[in-house]
């Protein structure tokens, strides 16, 4: 691969370091008015699933059912229906993973707020966004398409702006005035629903209009490292969950819950985080934002966890792991390789 790359006169890392250096994103390609989709982001061919003509409208993968994702009406939490809802959590997170909430509290106006201000950010000019580009780990409030651009196999046609809220936020002069207020507001909302836990960073995504869907993917197939992760999305479409295992289905509606590897690992299998992915499409913008719960500042480098295991005397399944270990693996590996959890497992 890497001679026939030399032969044709492809410099890969030299086209990835020009894309990271405009510190614009698929966006600034989008507004130079590219109509091909440069080679970074083309996905690498899949022996086992050859990619199929070009005139083939959708991504080169398997099939697409129509949506199976539970829709959960939490109205009533806390009172008399707690013990129904609860079943219904534990179902849909043995089975898909993945579940829609609906009457969960968060206004509407808090929702679609939060979405135009990633709009926002995003389509102003590039100089309002570039100051903000960077790919220092350290920093709480980063921007950038996308932060394993460097050692993933291909680009995805993305960018994210991403912040560590809790439990220490970015002081609000490091966040984007498009989306100062409202990120605060819309993150005090969700952490009140969630309550407890230990963490919480946020994924604001943009998936530009894209010429040539079918090369590329706006986030290839992963699983999340959270304990839980709650996606608030436009009504674009394009993400699609792997119920089965060549079966992609789509997941529609504003706020999804879905499992992530560490409910996974402390459950012991029982609750399921389940592979998902976004394909690419020309009917954008595609707004989401994903809120990811999982420990970070100091308890995510001390606190250790494992299987928690009540029943049957059921053996451990994974060993334990603090989650700055687990997430370090996980970034290490990129999105698309071999599951992290892999390497947790006994
Ligand atoms: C993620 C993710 C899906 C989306 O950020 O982990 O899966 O719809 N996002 O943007
Ligand atoms: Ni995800």
């Amino acid at each position: 691969m890497a001679m026939a790359s030399a032969a044709t006169g492809y410099d890969r890392l030299a086209e990835l370091k020009a894309f990271d250096d405009t510190k614009a994103g698929v966006k600034g390609l989008v507004d130079a008015g590219v109509t091909a989709v440069p080679r970074i982001f083309h996905h690498p061919q899949d022996p086992a699933a050859p990619r199929p003509p070009l005139s083939h409208p959708t991504h080169h993968h398997d099939v697409v059912t129509n949506s199976s994702i539970p829709v959960i009406d939490l109205s009533g939490l806390g009172l008399t229906r707690r013990p129904e809802l609860v079943a219904q959590v534990k179902a849909a997170a043995k089975t898909v993973g993945f579940f829609q909430v609906v009457n969960h509290g968060v206004p509407d106006a808090a929702m679609s707020e939060m979405l135009a201000s990633v709009r926002r950010f995003n389509e102003a000019p590039a100089e309002a966004r570039r100051p903000f580009y960077t790919r220092d780990a350290s920093r709480r409030v980063k921007y950038s398409s996308k932060y394993d651009l460097f050692w993933a196999p291909a680009a995805s046609w993305r960018d994210t702006l991403f912040l560590d809220m809790a439990p220490v936020g970015p002081s609000p002069e490091e966040i984007p005035p498009a989306c100062r207020d409202i990120v605060f507001e819309y993150t005090r909302q969700l952490e009140r629903d969630a309550g407890c836990l230990d963490g919480l960073s946020v994924a604001a995504h943009y998936y530009p209009a894209c010429p040539e869907p079918h090369l590329t993917l706006g986030a290839v197939k992963h699983t999340d490292a959270t304990f839980l992760t709650v996606l608030l999305q436009d009504g674009v479409g394009g993400l699609q969950a792997r119920v089965e295992d060549s079966c992609w289905v789509d997941v529609p509606g504003a706020l999804i819950v879905n499992v992530g590897d560490f409910l996974q690992v402390m459950s012991n299998d029982g609750f399921r985080s389940v592979e998902h992915r976004v394909v690419a499409t020309s009917d954008g913008p595609r707004v989401s934002e994903a809120c990811f719960f999982r420990p970070s500042g100091p308890a995510a480098s001390t606190r250790v966890y494992g299987p928690i295991v009540v029943k049957d005397a059921a053996a451990p399944r994974y060993r334990s792991f603090t989650a700055a270990e687990f997430i370090g693996s996980y970034r290490d590996r990129g999105f698309g390789g071999r599951p992290a959890l892999d390497r947790f497992r006994l």
